[in-house]
């Protein structure tokens, strides 16, 4: 990382505050110095506590910031769509590009009067509860989200009762919203078996898995999400490679291979996975059209990879999938030239969306 010339240092102090000097070697723009500093300071005044307090905080999360440690894990908190979304150390913190994917597949669902949801790789608990706070008071859903660590289920627990608190979510007690979070490893033998749906009962599976290879965390990953974010959530980890190694996808794809067994057992409705980008997009887009990876079966679920009710409906969607590109419209191909895979929106590749033919 290039270093930063002395004279930035001297102009954050002079243009923005005594303290700017501290956040800019991890913010390393004047402007993001700016924005952190400010969101601090709204932070700060909207806690509230005596002045010797506040102060401690203000101390508190400069240090903080100074270490690198993300805004959300300092200040506790990000906005989702409407929702405010808790975040703590040892949870991955959501995304903007999730938010808009996840926004945009509710603008594609045709009115229903129930709807069975399920998330798996939950984390906070942000896509569920996205989900369920877009969807019209008229649709009866049954949402729920599945993680392998404790710590983000009872996160996904406290945000669902944050949100409630905050009036963004109805009430628990309301028949329209039903969402439960449970802890489950979705490589486990027993995972499908536990699930209560019959093929072709859910509406929506959709997932933003680990999806970066040991040797991208290590070399593309920024700083502070290398120090302070969950491997757990970003990797795929030794259990899950062990379990694909009758599968010749790259390590990074596991979880993809995973899912796609989950799907053609399940065979939901409408599948939407969240991908790092376009070459993995494709790659996925592939898996979906050939009906999962290629080779014998992992050690897993022995669930069928049944994906022909999914062939020719497989969409690319990029991080605003939302606007429409002029001109031309964008394709990859994929199986080896055979099939044609749309690409719809603006950015990088975010997610692979394919839903069943008879829908
Ligand atoms: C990329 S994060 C996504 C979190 C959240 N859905 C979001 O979009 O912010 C992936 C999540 O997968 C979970 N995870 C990792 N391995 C898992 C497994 N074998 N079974 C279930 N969840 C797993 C991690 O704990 C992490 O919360």
């Amino acid at each position: 990382m290039p270093r930063l010339p002395p004279s930035l240092f001297w102009t954050a102090r002079k243009q923005i505050s005594p303290f700017a000097p501290l956040l800019l070697p991890v913010c390393r723009t004047l402007d993001s110095t700016a924005n952190e500093l400010r969101w601090i300071k709204e932070h700060v005044n909207s806690t509230p506590s005596p002045v010797p307090r506040k102060l401690r905080i203000w101390q508190d999360c400069l240090k903080r910031g100074e270490r690198g440690m993300p805004l959300q894990y300092i200040l506790g908190t990000q906005p989702f769509g409407p929702l405010e979304i808790l975040c703590r150390p040892g949870v991955l913190i959501p995304r903007p590009e999730t938010e808009s994917i996840i926004t945009h597949l509710t603008t594609l669902l045709p009115p229903t009067p129930t709807l069975k949801i399920l998330d798996l790789c939950t984390g906070t608990g942000c896509i569920p509860l996205l989900l369920s706070s877009l969807l019209p008071p008229t649709t009866k859903a049954q949402t729920t989200g599945i993680d392998i660590s404790p710590l983000a289920i009872s996160l996904s627990r406290q945000n669902l009762l944050h949100n409630i608190s905050l009036s963004h979510l109805p009430p628990s007690t309301s028949q329209q919203q039903q969402i439960t979070f449970t802890q489950s490893d979705i490589f486990s033998p027993l995972f499908l078996p536990s699930l209560p749906y019959s093929p072709g009962e859910l509406d929506i599976l959709v997932s933003n898995p680990p999806y970066i290879s040991p040797h991208g965390f290590n070399t593309t990953t920024e700083r502070s999400v290398r120090l302070f974010e969950p491997k757990l959530a970003l990797v795929p980890d030794a259990a899950s490679l062990s379990w694909s190694k009758g599968y010749s996808c790259r390590p990074e794809d596991v979880f993809y291979a995973r899912l796609l067994e989950i799907a053609g057992v399940l065979q939901p409705k409408r599948v939407l996975f969240e991908v790092g980008d376009l070459d993995q997009a494709a790659r996925v887009a592939e898996m979906v059209v050939r009906g999962g990876g290629e080779g014998e079966g992992g050690g897993g679920g022995g669930g069928e990879r049944e994906l022909k009710a999914y062939a020719g409906t497989v969409e690319i969607w990029r991080d605003d999938p939302d606007v429409e590109s002029e001109g031309e419209k964008e394709s990859v191909w994929v199986d080896g030239g055979k099939v044609r895979v749309g690409v719809k929106g603006r950015g990088n590749g975010r997610g692979v969306y394919f839903w069943r033919k008879d829908q």
